[in-house]
């Protein structure tokens, strides 16, 4: 403001005309920042202290970071616990509207949108910690499925932030705070970024992946369900309200996928493209029939459909999918660089998403247009109340 008002522009001079030099000169030196209220998205918090951590089973942000970390050698248990102070710290004041202690860009710390940091625990922290008898038993790198195709830049992590916010900004300055934070403990493994669509675009609605498919229509409800599939309700303080994340970075073919009819596409995972109804049905939330045939006495629902190998009735093998799309640089001849982070939250992910996935890569027409590339998994520890940190129970 002070740059146009001041003239400096107008006038043809350098950009850093007197007025604007005037402006940054009359702010006190070393002041907080102060944010003007204004109604939108920006303004929206979501709590950071708790009995479980946030960004878990609250309505997904658009934009997300997951940033995993290799401890470097020689961060023990106390080193750890130095770590996630600093972290839990950054994180309790960042997801309030508050720059991070020595923020060094604290206006960017204004707005959070939603923004939520949760920590998730990879095997090799509990061996760091010399904790191993503490890891839940289900954390443990994934078998090798025939379908994968892992690369090591997006796989494996001791620890893991979950970045999510209805603001890119607000998620890349996070980023930064915990990853500069974190330098002296942990180096940076991999870094994915992805999003959904944009807050208030289409409220109430599912999203959509780059396939164009309705993508979390069968996600356990509200309620009882979520509380079933996602919570491990018992056990020591250092998991009770607990959870596991497993992250698989899954590339989806655009180029092949483009070349089938729609009547294919809706063939391989089930359900209608438009609507996102099962082939059986014609609402998004009408029950598949999977015993249905077709004229021809084929099951109108394929038997190999995405939707019949993944499907799941009972709450307590359900999991919670809270994915992003991600969208990278296209090849010089145009190939896409597009898929899913696929990022699904259970109790237990020997019982729960291990069995579908299993199915998965045994047989799944979808199988012909999607490799996952990355894979790494995560104890998600229980959240903390005002003046804790993530992961106290565990390491203190
Ligand atoms: C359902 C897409 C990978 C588990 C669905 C649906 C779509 C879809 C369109 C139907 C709508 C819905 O309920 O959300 C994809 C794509 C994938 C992918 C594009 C990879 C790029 C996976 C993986 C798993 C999985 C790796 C687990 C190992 C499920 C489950 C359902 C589902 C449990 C709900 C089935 C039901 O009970 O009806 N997926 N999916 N998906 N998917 Fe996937």
């Amino acid at each position: 403001r002070g740059l146009l008002t001041g003239g400096a522009l107008a006038a043809g001079g350098t950009v850093v005309g007197a007025a604007a030099v005037a402006t940054a000169r009359s702010e006190p030196a070393g002041r907080p920042p102060e944010r003007t209220p204004v109604a939108g998205v920006g303004e929206a918090v979501e709590p950071f202290h708790g009995v479980r951590q946030a960004g878990i089973v609250d309505e997904p942000q658009a934009h997300a970071a997951f940033v995993a970390f290799t401890l470097r050698p020689g961060t023990d248990r106390a080193g750890l616990g130095r770590l996630l102070r600093l972290l839990s710290d950054d994180a309790a004041r960042l997801t309030q509207g508050r720059p991070a202690l020595a923020d060094t860009e604290p206006e960017l710390g204004l707005l959070p949108a939603r923004l939520t940091v949760t920590f998730g625990f990879g095997p090799g922290l509990y061996a760091a910690a010399d904790l191993d008898d503490r890891r839940p038993p289900s954390v443990v790198d994934l078998p090798a499925f025939r379908i994968d195709r892992l690369q090591p830049r997006w796989s494996g992590g001791d620890l893991l932030v979950q970045i999510c916010a209805d603001d890119p900004i607000t998620v890349a300055h996070a980023q930064r705070v915990l990853v500069k934070d974190s330098r002296p403990f942990a180096i940076v493994r991999w870094v994915q970024q992805g999003f959904r669509r944009a807050a208030g675009a289409e409220p109430g609605r599912t999203q959509r992946n780059l396939f164009g498919q309705l993508d979390g229509t069968a996600n356990p409800k509200p309620g009882a369900p979520v509380e079933t599939a996602v919570w491990v309700t018992d056990g020591p303080d250092w998991l009770r309200d607990s959870t596991t994340l497993v992250v698989r970075r899954i590339s989806m073919n655009l180029e092949t996928w483009d070349l089938l009819g729609r009547t294919d596409r809706e063939l391989a995972v089930g359900r209608r493209l438009g609507s996102g109804a099962p082939l059986t049905g014609t609402r998004e939330h009408d029950e598949p029939d999977f015993a249905a045939l077709g004229p021809d006495g084929l099951t109108v629902i394929p038997d190999f459909s995405h939707l019949t190998r993944a499907h799941v009735t009972d709450d307590r093998f359900r999991i919670l999918r809270r994915p992003y799309n991600y969208d990278g640089v296209p090849a010089a001849d145009g190939t896409a660089d597009s898929g899913l982070i696929f990022a699904a939250y259970q109790a237990d992910i020997a019982t729960q998403f291990l069995p579908i996935q299993r199915r998965l890569a045994e047989r799944d027409l979808l199988n012909e247009w999607t490799t996952p590339i990355g894979s790494a998994v995560f104890a998600v520890p229980p959240g903390c109340p005002e003046g804790g940190w993530v992961g106290q129970q565990l390491l203190d």
